[in-house]
């Protein structure tokens, strides 16, 4: 029995009716790219977050987490319209866009739980689908798994007011065990790429830095801005047609047109897009060698999109960057990065498995040796890829 179903019970003196599952993600190549309808590849790992509910007829939701304190309620119909700026916010927002979309009636109650720390894995963008599956299921609807990521990106964006894209959801959605996802974010359209017969064993690493942190509160929004102030100038520069500002992307710019009129930028949005640029390129070498089963290219390419996001993006705590650097020199590491935004959080990994217990050891003591303070807080999980929500 899970531990939110063994919550359950103790809350409710009765057992769940069900329990739903969204896994985590990670994404090797193709970060601080999809808010700028850029491309990115990603996969989900088997661990993830799971919701022990039943329905209520009453149309009341009522959730607690074993992650956080207070327990969340509001009413299908009538969910504040400004978020309470608590863990429960990204589902306030979602049920709100859900249900501009489908009337709803029914609620549920449930026990939220998430097998890993927080921040990196995107458990935010989890615990909207794992929470949106369950409340279609009670209401009796089948939106599409694009309506979902909408809901969910929606929810991110307009209600807790993080600038974040779609990368995270789509990841968590339309991934499949052993596929890296190619995904044009700009069209939607996606490929799910085989592991090839002749690749390399690989297992996914997560090197939890033992620092906790929310989108909500860090620069994320800044750097958006700092690129989307970048492409309205290039554009601008090169005589384009350009709309509202919110609706630029760099996407819009041909890479010409960066390369002719770069020198004219501020230099810290210069580096933006230096960054967002050569990412693009990163992804799509990086699907053509996942393709040919060349994981070597591949992890190289996730060290240097992590380069990329420490001095280019300008991300990166000092554990992370100490975390990354030694990612770097341990040997059986093909690759690496901050996973997600890379604030606070952890790094992934894709490590050759005959390698596991040495990587563990060196990375582990190597790291606590720079941060003696996050003894017992510092933890390392291996996954494996699996299957999305719709897999
Ligand atoms: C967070 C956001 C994503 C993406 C990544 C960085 O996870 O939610 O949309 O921007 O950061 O690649």
């Amino acid at each position: 029995m899970l531990h939110c179903q063994e919550r359950f019970f103790e809350i409710y003196h009765r057992e769940a009716e069900a329990v739903a599952f969204c896994p985590y993600r990670i994404c090797p190549i193709g970060a601080h790219s999809d808010h700028n309808l850029g491309k990115i590849t990603g996969l989900a790992i088997d661990k993830g977050i799971h919701l022990a509910y039943r329905p209520k007829q009453n149309g009341v939701v009522e959730l607690s987490s074993l992650q956080f304190d207070k327990r969340a309620q509001w009413h299908v119909r009538e969910v504040p319209r400004e978020k309470e700026n608590d863990w429960a916010d990204y589902l306030r927002g979602a049920t709100m866009k859900l249900s501009a979309r489908y009337p709803l009636q029914v609620g549920l109650s449930g026990v939220i739980e998430g097998t890993l720390p927080i921040g990196g894995l995107s458990s935010s963008a989890a615990v909207v689908l794992v929470f949106l599956k369950a409340l279609c299921q009670v209401n009796h609807i089948q939106p599409t798994p694009l309506e979902l990521i909408q809901c969910s990106v929606e929810a991110e964006n307009q209600y807790v007011g993080v600038s974040s894209g779609k990368l995270d959801q789509s990841c968590e959605m339309y991934s499949r065990k052993d596929h890296l996802l190619y995904l044009d974010t700009k069209t939607d359209q996606y490929e799910l790429i085989p592991t090839h017969p002749d690749m390399k064993p690989y297992r996914i690493a997560i090197f939890f830095s033992g620092v906790e942190r929310t989108l909500a509160g860090s620069k994320f929004n800044m750097r958006v801005d700092e690129l989307r102030s970048a492409a309205y100038a290039l554009a601008a520069y090169a005589g384009m047609d350009y709309g509202k500002f919110q609706e630029t992307n760099m996407r819009d710019i041909p890479r010409q047109v960066y390369d002719h009129f770069r020198d004219r930028l501020p230099h810290t949005w210069q580096l933006r897009a230096e960054h967002w640029f050569t990412e693009f390129d990163r992804v799509e070498r990086g699907a053509e060698a996942w393709r040919r089963g060349d994981l070597a290219t591949f992890g190289r390419l996730s060290f240097e999109s992590g380069w990329s996001s420490i001095y280019n993006w300008e991300t990166g705590s000092p554990e992370l960057k100490t975390l990354y650097d030694i990612m770097t020199r341990t040997d059986g590491i093909y690759g690496g990065r901050f996973s997600g935004a890379g604030f606070k959080g952890c790094c992934m990994a894709l490590i050759d498995p005959a390698f596991e217990e040495s990587i563990c050891q060196s990375v582990a003591r190597e790291y606590l040796k720079a941060f003696p303070q996050l003894e017992g807080k510092f933890s390392i999980h291996i996954c494996q890829s699996a299957d999305g929500v719709m897999a």
